[in-house]
């Protein structure tokens, strides 16, 4: 673990607390805290009541065999039928559930009865094709509804998903279907993306070939074109889905049934298997839902713009929402197509009330210019999220100031994969809010910044977030990897969960996120680890030694730098050099995908390590952030950073 993050304490003394007309119409007031600050288990189990159950719980949480956490013990329930059905049941058929729009411009307006049936008929399809209860099921899908769809017939029938983003590689999704031994995998032929057409289903080709548990490719149309097709094994998604009955009978699962599994990075080059199961998942979602969002599914419009490969496009577009009965947007492609206004055209034409989205595409939208904004009419927004990554004070400003015309709370919402569900964020009609801090952990939760030897730190000082008490929503492991769950999360302090990142507690005691301090990466919200990335090039021909870091980027918060070592004989010239670095850059998008492309890659003669070998990344990140360079003492040869300072200056950004 590496202490940098703490030299970046920025100091923040603005507050904007809730306006009076907001705090009193809000749907959770300060007695939340009370009330969950004096039971929490109670506070829990009130909360799980906002739920279906078939067959009532019995006990609120088993945490005997922790970290193994049981949530709403014996309780049954189905998760789709609270999503869908009972909204339907209670006279909400006709309200519109999901608002789609393709990048093309167009439209679809599902309803939450339209909605059942043709969950009801895709769960139907999964029973034909065999998949049972238990049975995983991979999803390679763009934002379109058939994703929500999939998603929901899988937890229909009991048969855990597993979505992987389809910005993957083949390599990647051949991995992540290996690990969770998917029996079938959903995907489309290709998804409309800044004007082009992306094929998807050649990488699912390319995967299934090494997948022996797969025995069928059910394929969406989307786009037309044309696809390689294996008779037997591949199956359209009209062909199959749209003949099947609208009814079906949705079976109650165990609150501790495995909802879905979900990839992400650790600080290996594998990566993980989060584990989410039904009840206590489900109750975070949509509590967290309707606390932060404040929702109001009478009126409000939400939107959020994570992709369902994401574990925001899990709780706050699938799960939450749907649970507190939203009418959402989802919009599948591009910000700047057409046009770089495109949000804004959305937001005006749907006048969306509740805006959700990362940093990253808030300063991407202040370097494009407050006219494009401007020129719609936002007028409809009342509230404002942000997370995947700490959202700078001058963002946050203009996020206020550009896009809520000063009159929307901002909640910044810290989390992760792995809980499943917000953890710390304000409440929008309680909490006064600072530009850049995620303020407080929510009612139900307890979170702390300790030091090295897990003493709690003094209100000003930085440290680790930990939290100190299991929560619902929280991953009950990792597939097939228990150990790997205990050893990486809950051995650096004894017995509570490190989650990795740097905090720090200001004078008022609200917390301010200071970014990973492991080596997991976070370039525009989405987590990536060095060791994977160095993987990636190493398994070319032509390297021979890599290192990656992360390194401060304007508008993507991370950026990847990449230093290599090339064999031998693989370039002599300047002008090889430069065709390596692209074709190595072009590797890594094909191994993992175009997300963890290197920003840049530093051909050096040496990498910097200490005299037990090990690459002192810390360095290299201060060359990368063109930093003087900190301690060197350690190092073997110290002569080596200063020749790859000298290499980095002659070779500016690839971009
Ligand atoms: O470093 C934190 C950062 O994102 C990490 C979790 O990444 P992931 O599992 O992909 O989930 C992202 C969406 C929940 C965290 O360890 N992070 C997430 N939200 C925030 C954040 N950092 C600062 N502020 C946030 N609001």
């Amino acid at each position: 673990m590496s202490t940098d993050a703490f030299s970046t304490l920025s100091h923040e003394d603005r507050e904007f607390a809730p306006s009076a007309e907001f705090a009193a119409q809000a749907n959770v007031t300060a007695g939340a805290y009370d009330a969950a600050a004096q039971d929490r288990l109670a506070f829990w189990a009130e909360q799980a009541a906002r739920l279906s159950w078939q067959t009532p719980f019995t006990e609120v949480l088993d945490w005997s065999d922790a970290p193994f956490a049981k949530w709403f013990i014996g309780g049954k329930l189905n998760v789709a039928y609270n999503c869908v059905d009972r909204h339907v049941e209670s006279g909400f058929g006709d309200q519109v559930a999901i608002r789609f729009e393709g990048e093309l411009g167009d439209r679809r307006d599902i309803t939450y009865a339209q909605l059942q049936d043709e969950v009801s008929q895709a769960a139907n399809a999964l029973t034909e094709l065999g998949i049972v209860a238990g049975d995983r099921v991979a999803i390679y899908l763009p934002l379109i509804p058939e994703a929500v769809v999939a998603m929901l017939a899988c937890a229909r029938v009991g048969a855990p998903h597993s979505v992987v983003f389809a910005g993957f590689a083949a390599a990647a999704l051949e991995s992540r279907i290996n690990d969770a031994e998917a029996k079938l995998v959903i995907t489309a032929d290709g998804q409309h993306r800044r004007g082009a057409i992306l094929p998807l289903k050649p990488a699912v080709d390319g995967a299934v070939v090494n997948t022996p548990t797969v025995a069928n490719v059910l394929v969406v149309k989307r786009t037309g074109i044309d696809v390689e097709w294996v008779e037997g094994r591949d199956l359209w998604w009209h062909d199959v889905v749209d003949r099947q009955s609208t009814t079906h009978a949705p079976e109650a699962f165990d609150s501790e049934h495995p909802l879905f599994i979900l990839y992400t990075s650790g600080t290996t080059g594998t990566p993980k298997g989060i584990l989410h199961t039904t009840g206590g998942y489900l109750t975070q979602v949509a509590y967290t839902h309707h606390a932060v969002f404040d929702l109001k599914p009478d009126t409000d419009v939400y939107w959020c713009t994570a992709d369902i490969g994401w574990i925001t496009g899990h709780s706050y577009v699938v799960y939450g929402p749907l649970a507190n009965r939203v009418t959402q947007v989802i919009y599948e492609g591009t910000p700047d197509t057409p046009t770089q206004d495109r949000w804004w055209d959305i937001v005006e034409r749907h006048r969306v009330t509740i805006l959700y989205t990362a940093p990253t595409a808030i300063r991407t939208f202040m370097k494009w210019g407050d006219h494009l904004p401007q020129g719609k009419d936002l007028s409809s927004l009342r509230l404002l999220g942000s997370v995947g990554e700490p959202i700078n004070p001058e963002a946050w400003m203009w996020y206020r100031e550009v896009i809520g015309g000063n009159r929307c709370p901002i909640v910044d919402t810290w989390w992760q994969t792995e809980t499943g569900a917000i953890m710390i964020a304000p409440l929008p009609g309680v909490t006064a809010c600072k530009p850049g801090s995620a303020m407080r952990a929510l009612p139900g939760i307890s979170a702390d910044v300790v030091d090295d030897h897990a003493v709690p730190v003094n209100h000003g000082t930085g440290g680790y977030l930990i939290l100190t008490e299991p929560w619902p929503a929280m991953l009950r492991g990792i597939w097939r990897d228990p150990q790997r769950y205990v050893d990486g999360y809950w051995k650096h302090f004894e017995d509570v969960y490190f989650a990795g990142d740097g905090a720090k507690l200001d004078d008022d005691g609200a917390i301010w996120l200071l970014g990973r301090v492991d080596d997991v990466m976070n370039v525009s919200g989405h987590r990536i680890s060095t060791t994977e990335v160095e993987s990636a090039l190493v398994s070319h021909p032509k390297v021979a030694e890599a290192a990656v870091v992360g390194a401060t980027d304007a508008t993507t918060g991370q950026g990847i730098v990449a230093f290599v070592i090339l064999r031998m004989d693989a370039v002599d010239d300047h002008e090889g050099r430069s065709s390596v670095v692209r074709e190595l850059r072009d590797h890594v998008a094909h191994e993992i995908g175009p997300i963890a492309k290197p920003r840049q890659i530093l051909v050096v003669a040496e990498l910097p390590k200490t005299r037990s070998g090990k690459i002192m990344r810390r360095l290299l990140r201060d060359v990368a952030e063109q930093r003087d360079v900190g301690d060197a003492t350690t190092l073997a040869d110290p002569a080596v950073m200063s020749l790859i300072a000298a290499g980095l200056a002659a070779n500016p950004s690839e971009d």
